[in-house]
């Protein structure tokens, strides 16, 4: 085999999205968001009180607000400068900004893991 098919198949390309464990998800209390950085990406993590996960970018795409100190529920997450509400089924908003770009999260044995 040679380097180069060692390379295509041991690694994923540049840009391919990977699954990265980046906390635990006791870290998160219920109903609230944390941010992490995965792979190179400040990305915000959402525990809700139904048991879900979501995630999406850390800064709101209207003016930079921090999404992981916003108010959600299982259909919206509101950014806490300007109270933009964002969908977490498409990321688009009730006030024209975004939409905000989502990333699959899932918990497993404890650990979060975020596909970025
Ligand atoms: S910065 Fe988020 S709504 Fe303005």
């Amino acid at each position: 085999m040679s380097l180069t098919q060692t390379a295509a198949t041991d690694s994923p390309a540049i840009g391919t999205p990977t699954e990265h464990v980046v906390g635990r998800l006791d870290e998160i209390p219920m109903g609230e968001g944390r941010t992490y950085v995965v792979a190179g990406v400040q990305v915000a993590v959402f525990r809700l009180r139904d048991g879900s996960l979501h995630a999406t970018q850390a800064a709101c795409p209207h003016a930079g607000g921090p999404l992981a100190d916003g108010q959600t529920d299982v259909d919206v997450l509101v950014c806490p400068l300007h109270l933009y509400a964002y969908r977490w089924s498409d990321g688009g908003s009730s006030g024209g900004a975004g939409p905000l770009r989502l990333f699959p999260v899932r918990e497993q044995d404890g650990d979060l893991l975020v596909t970025a």
